[in-house]
């Protein structure tokens, strides 16, 4: 797309170049609720439909292109199609797709697991992080004999029946719809970095199973968790015998090669992992402790004369997944793949926070390893962009989606302009990402900014 002019209306010019995603736009919303197939894709007035990627940039049905901030979900630390990646899955697509059978690929994906990920003792795959989730909640009730467990508020493990309330809504633990009390009811919600609340519940409730978190806060740290906060919960759990869980669905292979537990040195007792495990291709694992992992093990639980966890799943170690995954992981461990997005995230971070100061605005671009977050300021509170403080705006931060204030329009502005973060204006960064798409997207801010507005959407800069 042609920069955008000012006065450039930003929905009109939207449309103006996206006729082929509104053609298919129309044919989704009659097959499709919402037209989509992850509740993170809607966006108003439809959503851009992508015909291919490559690197750090994708394209859309009508040739635009796009630096692409959305990596899979997270999933792709080493950008699109990262040329050794692509090969591994050709080779495995010519080998067979799905053997029913065990295969060397997923002893070599477990070992690679195991190298990587401090906590990992043994590995069990799954399909999905939601499942990981599931099976990791299972394996921590079934350790301990208990039943309920702590989540925080905010902090999202996936979709499963026991991971619903109080991650976007019902903050008060009532189920969510479709999900029936009994299941809320064994669900602790804290509020993170609370260390006084967390011990209440612990003193009050002597029946928790474990306490699952995102480590490095809701949302990758779009609501960031204190490390300090992190140690207390190995304590907090050590003491009083529930298990603690790293759900590092995202963040392992990411802000570093092994994970936040390996950047703040705390082991969990078990850890739950997908996205970048499997490459961009679908898949997901548990993995911790021998003697937990056991739980799924015929012979140990034949030996302890107990019922062990019952686990098939279609697609558990999938050959493709596994082929992909163990070419990626190959890469994060041998080089500096995570610190090049780490890298960039932070310069880019400063970069567009320079513009925000430049134009004065009070907005803040913030963010920790490699991703940022665009903080529209909703409520216009009084903060700078260089040393905006998310901990001290972390209940507001929570109630922030892509429907809040400016998001819904600074979100258009920015794919109009090239670039594509999500409805919460969350960028995720590759290793591929470089100058050129810092510069794109320091662009596509400025005139986003400009067109707002001109739009009248935001007052004039100031002389
Ligand atoms: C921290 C976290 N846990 C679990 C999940 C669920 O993973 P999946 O989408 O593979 O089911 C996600 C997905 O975004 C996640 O971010």
């Amino acid at each position: 797309m042609s920069p955008i002019r000012p006065n450039a209306n930003i929905v009109e010019r939207f449309k103006a170049a996206t006729p082929a995603s509104a053609v298919l736009a129309r044919r989704a919303n009659e097959l499709l609720p919402s037209g989509i197939s992850h509740d993170g894709w809607g966006m108003d007035p439809y959503p851009i439909y992508v015909e291919r990627a490559r690197g750090p940039i994708k394209w859309d049905v009508d040739g635009n292109s796009y630096v692409d901030y959305f990596g899979g979900h997270g999933a792709l630390l080493l950008g699109h199609n990262h040329p050794t990646v692509l090969a591994a899955v050709h080779r495995q697509l010519d080998l067979g797709t799905h053997f029913g059978s065990c295969h060397e690929l997923g002893v070599r994906w477990a070992e690679l697991v195991c190298r990587l990920i401090p906590s990992a003792e043994r590995v069990r795959f799954t399909a999905s992080g939601t499942e990981a989730t599931l099976m990791a909640l299972r394996i921590a009730r079934a350790a301990t004999g208990r039943a309920k467990f702590v989540r925080f508020k905010g902090h999202f493990h996936g979709w499963n029946d026991h991971m619903t309330s109080g991650h976007t809504n019902h903050f008060d633990g009532t189920p969510t719809a479709g999900v029936v009390a009994g299941i809320a009811e064994e669900v602790l919600l804290a509020e993170p970095n609370d260390t006084e609340g967390l011990s209440a519940i612990f003193e009050t409730h002597k029946d928790i199973a474990a306490v699952i978190i995102e480590p490095s806060g809701a949302s990758f740290g779009r609501i960031p968790i204190a490390p300090s906060f992190l140690r207390f919960l190995r304590e907090i759990t050590e003491a009083s015998g529930a298990l603690l869980i790293f759900d590092e669905v995202v963040t392992a292979f990411r802000t570093s090669p092994g994970g936040m537990q390996e950047v703040v040195g705390i082991t969990p007792d078990l850890t739950t992992l997908a996205k970048i495990l499997a490459g961009g291709l679908p898949g997901g694992a548990v993995a911790g402790r021998k003697d937990l992992l056991d739980l799924l093990d015929f012979n140990a639980m034949n030996h302890a004369g107990r019922e062990k966890i019952q686990h098939p799943g279609t697609y558990n170690a999938n050959p493709l997944s596994a082929a992909a995954g163990i070419a990626t992981l190959e890469i994060i461990e041998t080089t500096d793949a995570c610190a090049k997005a780490n890298d960039y995230s932070q310069r880019l971070r400063n970069r567009l926070n320079a513009l925000l100061t430049d134009e004065q605005l009070p907005w803040a671009v913030y963010g920790s390893y490699s991703c940022f977050n665009i903080f529209t300021n909703p409520d216009n509170a009084d903060i700078s962009p260089e040393s905006f403080n998310p901990y001290h705006h972390s209940a507001r931060l929570m109630q922030i989606g892509r429907n809040t204030g400016h998001n819904p329009k600074v979100r258009l502005g920015l794919i109009s302009n090239g670039v594509d973060v999500n409805g919460s204006l969350m960028g995720v960064v590759s290793s591929t990402h470089g100058d050129d798409e810092l510069e794109r997207t320091v662009d596509a801010l400025a005139n986003t900014i400009y067109s707002l507005r001109a739009d009248g959407d935001l007052p004039a800069r100031p002389k």
